[in-house]
This record gives structure tokens, C-alpha cells and sequence, in this order.
């Protein structure tokens, strides 16, 4: 029985319940340079023409780089028996950088401005082309040779055709209609907005079911029918109260009467799982910080509860001062050495005292991972300092800095396009104050991060540091910078040139280039690489003195994108992460994030999100927010401040979780604690929920049996004689396990 219910997830989940008829899928064109207009004609003869890719760009197929304009031909003969329903969609991939269609001489659609055009040249370089045409259409010829012919219009290199090819094929309602949830607040409580949409000039009559399932036994919470019409640009709106209920699974289904085809849209409720923090002053940061002999100390004490709340010690170093007021410790210290203190916090509800190492040496900074924010996944490359100034504010005001988090980091962005006539690099007009920026953060026991490229642009096309590195190293130190993310990007250009592409000398040098002027400013900055992973960079991150090197391309807010870049990438990188340089799987995507001026809630799932801040954790990895704080929900707020959770992350032992062992769609990853304890993740990669034993994977841990297990999420200790749970569809139980002596 239960088995069956834990496969109705599945069912569920399932996104649309349709068919396609496909009618024509290519990737080879007929090609030619050049622009004539008797090429969109079926009766044109293209014989002559060279075959081509539509895959792939021209630059990677012997076309000249340089050729703004082209067409595309492509042959394809309809069926009669393919005349059914009512439309047929042509799918294009996506075009660098516009494009005018024609099917048999007509024109089906365009994308982006030609320079011809009364709006002058404009690139819709990513979007991809999707065009629909009336299946009772004149312009194509059933049974017959009939002619999709593309007219390219390239701005800049690369150019043409790419993606996946051309597929032609009758639309199904899931072309048709649009059908998407939110989250929102129904009747004052938890609950899921839906909104159903009409894409094309038809009417469809359906139904639109509503329900919300709970996953553990299958038993319907609540649920509803409606019959609709949907018309075009009349979009229809449902809602319903889904609660906050671990497990459960909101569904929403609109079935088309006429063909009995559906979609589906699916939410699974947001639940929090971190129980409050006590009212009573609570540290939870871990008691080392290490700086380097004379560099200035910027540290914030991390501690829970009520405020207002005062900070003391009796016996300080001397160059050092503590901030009574916001637990912030500055100064700095010459000689090299240890130095403990002990710190107490207090307010009306009580104190707390914690036992603290200040280590002071050449080979002391990051000791555990940076945590922070990062301004890329949400702002992406509109960041402003305002928007810098309302994150890091929130960040003090909504508790997040009594975690641990310190880092307010700037990505791509702030550069003006041209450097002084002395070759200084300049701020643009989105940051009127870089130094005050700097101060303001340090005041409040904040970092500074900044990010440029050794290329001469950057990703975004701003400038970068290439023969500009110590200028660039000393504007940093003026400006306060305790962060450099260092982004490989338009360096290519100049790579390539070098023609030494195969050693892996050439992709240090750019790095340690920028490491001796790092170095030689008189304060600490991290120094983040940022290359993708080239060259297996965890083998030689340490030689360049880089504190954390990102492993792998960049990551989005979906769950297949933490599956590759978390689950399969980072095996087996454990050895090479420890005090003093770690493994970056790039920024956390959870939160409001849209990498532009729009921003959404993320894409992952309330589970997906928990898995993704486990893995995380036991990964020893940068934990840079990527989402805007002022915007941040409780789910999200509980999600990056459980202190068990992150005490993992910033564990002092600094040993990397590895994957221990993979069981079809479980897998345990696990790390040793400086405690003695083990920490260990049970991920279900899966479609279904599934039960899962620990037992079965002590031998695989290296122990024989637990002493203690401690369920880190929920904060409770759990019974040893029974160590098996429920682990939802992509969730995970993260534990602590004191292995048996
Ligand atoms: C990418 C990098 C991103 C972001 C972006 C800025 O190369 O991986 O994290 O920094 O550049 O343009």
C-alpha cells in the first residue's frame, strides 16, 4: 500500500500529459551568405548552397566570423494524416542575433530588429523562436515540398543558428496554454496562486482541478473542480490555502474537454524546519578567527537573541577594541601568534560567554569558509550600491549577521568604461562612494568583496584588471577590499593568443600575477578565483595563496543545475579543501534571485532547497547568499540561520564531505567533525518519496553502529534502535552521528 502511495508523487509530478505530433526535426540546413529576397521562395533553387549545422554557430563551421547576413532553407513534406488539431508550431532554437521566417515565401514570424528596420538594429541574440501558424493555414502545402526559410541578421561574433535544430510539429495544449503557480497568501495563510492562460486566438473548454495531497499517505487535504472556457488574453485565476505542512503537494490540472489532454502545475508547500533561536544571547559562530601580523581586524561576534545586547571582555589583547554595543572587534595585532580571549554577550534575558582564538600568522586567513552575500544571483549586472546598502543593512537587521555572515560582495558591474589618464581604475555612476562603502560595512563588523578579471572585460563587459593588476591591488586596499573574486572571462581572448593553451602554467600565471600584489597590500583579501574549474583548479589553487577557487561553470535555481554542479561535480574534491582554501561550487540560489532588475522566487523546491544547503554545508563551501536580503521570507531566513547547520559548514577541522556511498537514487555524503562526530547527508535523488535505513550504510561510514544521532535540521536527537525515515522526493536528512566506541 504504501509503496503505491509513494508512487503517486510521481504521477503527480509528472509536468504535462499530452502528446506532440512532430512533423519535421532537423539540425541540417541548406546555407548560404548573402541576402536576397527570392530566398524565402519554395521554388528557389538551393542545390548549390552548402550544408550546414543549425546547432551550432557559423563561426564553428567554416564561416567567415564576419558575416552579418545569411539565410537558412530547410525542406520538409506534411503528411495529410499530420492534419490534426489546430496549430502547428515551429520551433528554431535560438538565432545570434535577428531573424525574419517565412514559410513558403510567408512570413511566420520575427525576432529582434534588423538596421533596415524603422527601430534600427536590435540583438535577441538568447532568445529562442518559437512560431505558430493556423493548421488550416494557406501558406503550407500538405502533401507537398514546402520550404521554413530563415533570414539572419548577425550583429556581433558568434553568429547563425543554435540550439537544438528546427522541430515542426502540431501543438498540443501544453503549446497552447500556460498554466503556472506562485506563492501567495490565501485567506491569510500559506497558499498558492494559480493562473491559467491562453496563448494562441482559440477558445478550449476544460476543467481545473485544484488539490493538495499529503505525500506520506495520499490523503487529499482539500480540493476543487471548476468548468471553464479559457479565451485569449483572458487569463483565469485560481487559489487555495496549502499550509505549512511538511510533505504535502499542491496540484493544479487543466484538462482539455476536446482532446482529453492535460498540464499540471505542481507546489510543494514551503516548511520550516529550524526551531527558534532562545531569547538568551547565544554564540553561533565558531571560536577562531585568524588574520595576518598588522592587517586590520574586522570581525562580528554571531550571536542569537533579544536585543538590545551588550559585549565585554576582560582580557582583550592589547590592539585590540570590542565594540560594546554591536559585538564588534577591531584592531590589529604585529607579532604572529595566539591569542585567547574570552567574550561574553548580554541582555535582559541573560549571557553568554564564549572562549575565543584570535590567531595572528601569514598562513591564518579563511580558516573556515567566507559566508556572506554576493550580489550576482539577484542583481546581476543591474547592482547599484543602494542595492548593496539595503542587503547588507538587512543582513544586520534581520539577524543574519548573528550567524556569521560578514561578506558583502559586489560583483560584476561597478566599473566605469574607462580607467584615469594614469590608468586607475574608476568606479561608474551606480557607486558614488566606494570608500565610504567600505567603512560604513567595517563599522558594522562587515567585509568588503569586490570582483573583476585578469582579461582586459570582464564577463559582463566591464573592464578588467590585465596590465592594470597592482593599480587595481592598491585601489582595493584604499577602498577597503577584503574580498577579490577574480574571474578568468575575457582573459580568453588574450589565452588564445598565447598559443600555449595545452600548460597549465598559462591559466596559473594570470593568477599568480594578481597574488603578488594582493600580498602586498597591508590588509587581508580573500582571494576567490573564478575559472570554471580549468585545469583541475583545486590541484593548484593553493600554489597562487587563493583562498577558494570555484570549481565549476555557474549555477541557476533549478534543481537539475544543483545536480550537476553539487551532486556530480564536487566528488571526489574533498582532499584538496581545508583551512585556508576551499572548494567554491559557486553562490547559493535560494531566495528572490533573477540575475537582473526581475527578480522571483527561486525555482527549487522547499526539499530541493533544504538539499541544497546540506550539501553545501557538508561541502566545507563558500556560503555566499545569492538572493536580495531586504526581501528575505521566513522560510529562507530559517533555511541560512539553523547554527547546527552552519557549524558544519564552518567546522574547524575544515575536512570536505566526500559522496561515502551511492544505493540508486540515495546518496550519503559525509564529513568528519572536529567533536569526534560524523556529519552525514542522506540525499534522495529521486522522483519518489522513499524510506531510507542509515543502518544499511554504517559499514560504508567506516563505523560500526551509533552511539547518538542527532537530526542537525530539526535540532532533536533521535532514537539509535531505529535509525530509518521517509526522505521526500529530492530532500535529504542531515545528521550528526556519534559513532559507537
Ligand atoms: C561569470 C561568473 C559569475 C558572475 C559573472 C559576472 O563568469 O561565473 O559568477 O561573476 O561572470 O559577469
Amino acid at each position: 500500500m504504501k509503496r503505491k502511495l509513494l508512487s503517486l508523487t510521481a504521477v503527480l509530478l509528472t509536468a504535462t500529459l499530452g502528446f506532440a505530433q512532430t512533423l519535421l526535426q532537423t539540425r541540417d540546413a541548406k546555407f548560404t551568405i548573402g541576402d536576397k529576397p527570392e530566398y524565402k521562395q519554395t521554388e528557389f533553387d538551393d542545390s548549390s548552397w552548402r550544408n550546414i549545422d543549425m546547432s551550432r554557430n557559423w563561426d564553428h563551421q567554416g564561416v567567415d566570423p564576419e558575416t552579418h547576413e545569411a539565410w537558412y532553407r530547410i525542406h520538409f513534406t506534411p503528411g495529410n494524416n499530420d492534419k490534426k488539431g489546430e496549430y502547428i508550431v515551429f520551433d528554431l532554437g535560438s538565432i545570434d542575433d535577428v531573424d525574419e521566417t517565412f514559410l513558403n515565401g510567408e512570413k511566420i514570424g520575427q525576432t529582434g530588429t534588423f538596421p533596415g528596420d524603422k527601430e534600427g538594429y536590435s540583438t535577441a541574440w538568447s532568445t529562442p523562436r518559437r512560431y505558430f501558424l493556423p493548421l488550416n493555414s494557406k501558406a503550407i502545402r500538405w502533401g507537398k515540398d514546402n520550404v521554413i526559410a530563415i533570414r539572419c541578421y548577425n550583429g556581433n561574433q558568434p553568429g547563425g543558428m543554435y540550439g537544438q535544430g528546427v522541430s515542426v510539429r502540431v501543438a498540443d495544449l501544453a503549446d497552447m496554454v500556460s498554466l503556472t503557480n506562485k506563492s501567495a497568501t490565501v485567506d491569510g495563510k500559506p497558499g498558492s496562486k494559480v493562473e491559467l492562460s491562453c496563448k494562441l486566438p482559440v477558445n478550449i473548454q476544460g476543467n481545473l482541478s485544484l488539490q493538495l495531497i499529503d505525500l506520506a499517505d495520499g490523503k487529499v487535504f482539500d480540493s476543487s473542480v471548476r468548468k471553464l472556457t479559457l479565451r485569449p488574453n483572458k487569463p483565469v485565476f485560481a487559489e487555495m490555502a496549502v499550509g505549512d505542512k511538511e510533505n504535502t503537494c499542491f496540484v493544479a490540472t487543466f484538462t482539455d474537454k476536446k482532446t482529453g489532454q492535460s498540464v499540471k502545475t505542481v507546489y510543494e508547500p514551503k516548511y520550516i524546519l529550524t526551531p527558534a533561536a532562545p531569547e538568551t544571547p547565544r554564540f553561533n559562530t565558531v571560536p577562531v578567527y585568524g588574520v595576518r601580523p598588522g592587517s586590520p581586524v574586522h570581525y562580528r561576534f554571531g550571536v542569537s537573541g533579544v536585543k538590545p545586547m551588550t559585549f565585554s571582555s576582560t582580557d582583550l589583547p592589547a590592539g585590540l577594541f570590542l565594540n560594546p554595543e554591536n559585538g564588534v572587534l577591531s584592531g590589529k595585532i604585529e607579532k604572529a601568534g595566539e591569542y585567547p580571549f574570552t567574550v561574553k554577550a548580554k541582555n535582559a534575558k541573560g549571557e553568554a560567554t564564549q572562549n575565543f582564538t584570535l590567531y595572528v600568522g601569514d598562513d591564518k586567513m579563511a580558516l573556515t569558509p567566507p559566508m556572506g552575500w554576493n550580489s550576482w544571483n539577484c542583481w546581476g549586472l543591474s547592482v547599484t550600491q543602494d542595492r548593496v546598502i539595503s542587503s547588507a543593512q538587512a543582513l544586520i537587521d534581520k539577524g543574519l549577521a548573528d550567524y556569521g555572515y560578514a561578506y558583502i560582495n559586489i560583483d560584476d558591474a561597478w566599473e566605469a568604461p574607462e580607467r584615469t589618464p594614469e590608468g586607475k581604475i574608476v568606479v561608474n555612476e551606480k557607486f558614488p562612494d566606494m570608500k565610504g562603502l567600505g567603512d560604513w560595512l567595517h563599522d558594522n563588523g562587515l567585509k568588503f568583496g569586490i570582483y573583476s578579471s585578469p582579461g582586459d572585460l570582464t564577463c559582463g563587459g566591464y573592464l578588467g584588471s590585465l596590465d592594470h593588476e597592482q593599480q587595481d591591488a592598491e585601489s582595493y586596499n584604499e577602498w577597503g577590499i577584503d574580498y577579490l573574486k577574480y574571474d578568468w572571462c575575457g582573459y580568453n581572448t588574450k589565452h588564445v593568443k598565447e598559443r600555449d593553451r595545452a600548460t597549465v602554467s598559462s591559466y596559473i600565471r594570470p593568477y599568480l600575477h594578481m597574488e603578488k600584489y594582493l600580498r602586498e597590500q597591508p590588509r587581508d583579501i580573500f582571494y576567490s578565483l573564478c575559472q570554471y574549474g580549468m585545469r583541475d583548479v583545486w590541484k593548484w589553487g593553493r600554489d597562487v595563496d587563493a583562498n577558494s577557487w570555484r570549481t565549476t561553470g555557474d549555477i541557476v535555481d533549478t534543481w537539475p543545475s544543483v545536480l550537476e554542479i553539487g551532486f556530480k561535480s564536487q566528488k571526489g574534491l574533498a582532499p584538496y579543501a581545508g583551512p585556508g582554501g576551499w572548494n567554491d561550487p559557486d553562490m547559493l540560489v535560494v531566495g528572490k534571485v533573477g540575475w537582473s532588475d526581475n527578480l522571483r522566487d527561486s525555482r527549487l523546491t522547499a526539499n530541493e532547497q533544504y538539499s541544497h544547503i546540506s550539501l553545501w554545508s557538508l561541502l566545507a563551501s563558500n556560503m555566499l547568499i545569492g538572493c536580495d536580503i531586504s526581501q528575505l521570507d521566513d522560510f529562507t531566513l530559517n533555511l541560512l540561520c539553523n547554527n547546527e547547520v552552519n557549524a558544519i559548514n564552518q567546522d574547524v577541522l575544515g575536512k570536505q564531505a566526500d559522496l561515502v556511498t551511492e544505493d540508486g537514487d540515495i546518496q550519503v555524503w559525509a564529513r568528519p567533525l572536529s567533536d569526534g562526530t560524523i556529519a552525514v547527508g542522506l540525499f534522495n535523488l529521486g522522483e519518489e518519496g522513499t524510506n531510507v535505513n542509515l543502518g544499511k550504510y554504517y559499514k560504508a561510514l567506516g563505523i560500526n553502529g551509533a552511539a547518538g544521532l542527532r537530526d542537525v535540521w530539526r535540532q532533536t536527537d533521535l532514537d539509535t534502535s531505529k535509525p530509518e525515515w521517509m526522505i521526500p522526493r529530492h530532500g535529504v536528512r542531515l545528521l550528526k552521528v556519534t559513532p559507537r566506541k
